[in-house]
């Protein structure tokens, strides 16, 4: 079966039972901070397993593209991948767990569907804690279904549980479909800690929400999100012991191996893997480029390890664009803006390229003369990263260099060099190679500042009558909403743009006081319109420019901020117009 065949062939199963089949978010969230990018199906339908109404109706499927970061050491095995394709089907407080599990198992096992033995899969559902009962409902839905007892298995919090995508959000219990994979008969009781058993499918019931405090409450809308990996699904219906055997790899495989000096399967798989999640990420319609911060840095540390584990196999030349451009055509159906953005994926690749070759030797080479020079095997924190500043090495490419000889890196004098060195990203100097994003990353702490200075600038520009409606931070962009009747002319866009830059310029000071609402409204500070505060509040005051009560966080002193630029003003809705503006650094490090 190929990929397209099992794409096909879900979603026609679920079209058939009344869902509306809705395409792929971008693996770009567009409005969540908490993570970088979309790890899974249900991300973009967030608000909506939250009761938002979906204009599809109750019932969605969708494949949706998924990029985790959080394994990126377990690539190169059998079935990790940076990039990969979930299938899911979505119940929005229409069915729930009857209905879910039945339609598992027909898709599985029914003969015109996937007609897998029904000897050959096993399951597994939550057992219950202090936070949720065992939920006895899935098990008797699969015992209706005929499996027999010794094949459920009832797993921990750890297992059997999904969500939130972020700190709180909708979650719940799950149910997992595992099919056997080994080349005897399967055993009669079911082992989950068998690897020969692999995961393809979760259902999973959101029916509870994560709270501030930690708590789970009940949901108002009972919701279903289930997930099945489109690779390992492929996979284990050919009866491929591997993710990287099916179709949508080959080409890659084909071109890499006509190249490569000496085979080693696990590097060609990593140069593999991290170029073709690289080439989804540069190709998506948000426009990531390699840099040192969030997805950038992401995106530039998948580029340079492939490189380097090119240069382990023996690769001659440049090759990441040759290869990146290999998965256009294989994805461009389901994403069609890769092929309106395959020039730009192949200049990406070969500036990224280009700028890290001509220093990964002599790098290397550098470093490599350093471990023959053995001491403690531990590399000072300096060293690490000059050879970050000097040859674009991201510390956890060191690292990894280094664990290979049995060496480590003074992580905290490397972070202290890092941190000194201001205009890179505190995402990077901590290691983070991993979805979730603290909302107080150095990124999204310029953008609460500059959103202060854009609301100042807006009432200075167009009128004391402009009064905040909404506000959204992304580590990579603000959206402000306002009240204003008519579209911005480009010269009013250009004043507000001027304005919000003086005041960078000006370097004022950015201070916080606590007072009374009562107080803050004397002073002038502005507020939330429409917002009822009590108690204390904090309000930020920025030199002479801005007051304005708010809890933060944000930089010390606006020159901080670098540069502003408005991206784009549009209409939000009746009356309300929104911006959405980022802030660059006064010089970018090249590396
Ligand atoms: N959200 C669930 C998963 O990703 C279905 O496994």
């Amino acid at each position: 079966m190929t990929t397209q065949e099992l794409i096909e062939k879900y979603l026609n199963f679920f079209r058939q039972r009344q869902h509306a089949v809705i395409p792929s978010a971008s693996l770009v969230p567009d409005n969540d901070p908490s993570v970088l990018f979309t790890t899974a199906g249900m991300h973009p339908l967030v608000p909506h397993l939250l009761g938002q109404p979906h204009p599809q109706g109750r019932r969605l499927a969708d494949v949706q593209q998924c990029v985790r970061t959080g394994d990126i050491n377990e690539v190169g095995d059998d079935t990790h991948l940076t990039f990969f394709e979930m299938l899911g089907n979505w119940s929005l407080g229409d069915y729930f767990k009857d209905e879910a599990i039945k339609w598992s198992w027909e898709f599985l096992t029914a003969p015109e569907w996937l007609a897998i033995p029904r000897e050959l899969i096993s399951v597994s559902v939550f057992a219950g804690d202090q936070d949720a009962a065992l939920d006895e409902e899935s098990k008797a839905a699969w015992r209706r279904l005929g499996i027999p007892e010794q094949r459920i298995r009832a797993l921990s919090k750890a297992d059997n549980w999904w969500g939130p995508a972020g700190q709180t959000g909708p979650c719940g219990p799950d149910t997992e479909m595992f099919y056997w994979t080994g080349q005897s008969a399967p055993p009669q009781v079911f082992d989950p800690a068998d690897k020969r058993w692999v995961e393809i499918w979760n259902d999973v019931f959101m029916q509870y929400r994560k709270t501030e405090t930690g708590s789970f409450e009940p949901l108002t809308q009972q919701n279903v999100d289930t997930g099945m990996g489109v690779e390992r699904t492929v996979a284990v219906l050919n009866r491929q012991t591997n993710v990287y055997s099916t179709d949508t790899f080959v080409p890659a495989f084909e071109l890499l191996e006509s190249r490569i000096a000496k085979r080693d399967e696990r590097a060609l798989r990593i140069v593999v893997d991290h170029l073709r999640a690289a080439t989804m990420i540069l190709g998506d319609p948000a426009g990531v480029v390699p840099s040192n911060v969030e997805r950038g840095y992401v995106v530039r540390r998948l580029i340079r390890r492939a490189i380097r584990y090119g240069r382990l196999l023996g690769i001659p030349g440049m090759f990441t664009a040759e290869v990146g451009a290999l998965f256009v055509p294989t994805f461009q159906g389901r994403y069609p803006w890769l092929k309106r953005n395959a020039g730009f994926i192949r200049e990406q690749f070969s500036a990224e390229e280009e700028r890290f070759s001509g220093t990964i030797e002599r790098g290397t080479r550098k470093l490599e003369r350093r471990l023959e020079n053995s001491g403690d095997k531990v590399l000072p924190g300096i060293e690490a990263f000059d050879l970050l500043q000097t040859y674009g090495f991201p510390i956890e490419l060191t690292e990894e260099i280094l664990r290979e000889r049995g060496w480590t890196v003074e992580r905290e004098s490397f972070t202290t060099a890092f941190r000194q060195h201001q205009e890179l990203s505190r995402t990077a100097a901590a290691g983070r190679f991993r979805s979730g994003l603290a909302d107080t990353s150095v990124e999204t702490t310029k953008l609460h500042t500059a959103t202060h200075l854009l609301h100042a600038a807006l009432r200075k520009v167009l009128g004391e009558h402009v009064q905040q409606k909404g506000s959204n931070i992304t580590p990579e962009r603000l959206r402000f909403d306002f009240s204003y009747q008519s579209k911005l002319t480009a010269e009013e866009l250009k004043r507000v743009e001027d304005v919000v830059n003086e005041q960078i310029k000006r370097a004022l000071l950015v201070s916080r006081d606590e007072m009374s609402p009562a107080e803050a409204t004397r002073d002038g500070a502005l507020g939330f319109f429409g917002h009822k505060y009590t108690g204390k509040i904090s309000v930020y005051t920025m030199g002479d420019f801005s007051k304005e009560i708010c809890t933060g966080p944000h930089v010390h002193n606006t020159s901080e901020l670098g540069s502003f630029h408005i991206l784009k003003e549009e209409a939000s809705s009746a009356g309300i117009r929104r911006i959405k503006a980022v802030v660059r650094p006064a010089k970018e490090v090249q590396t």
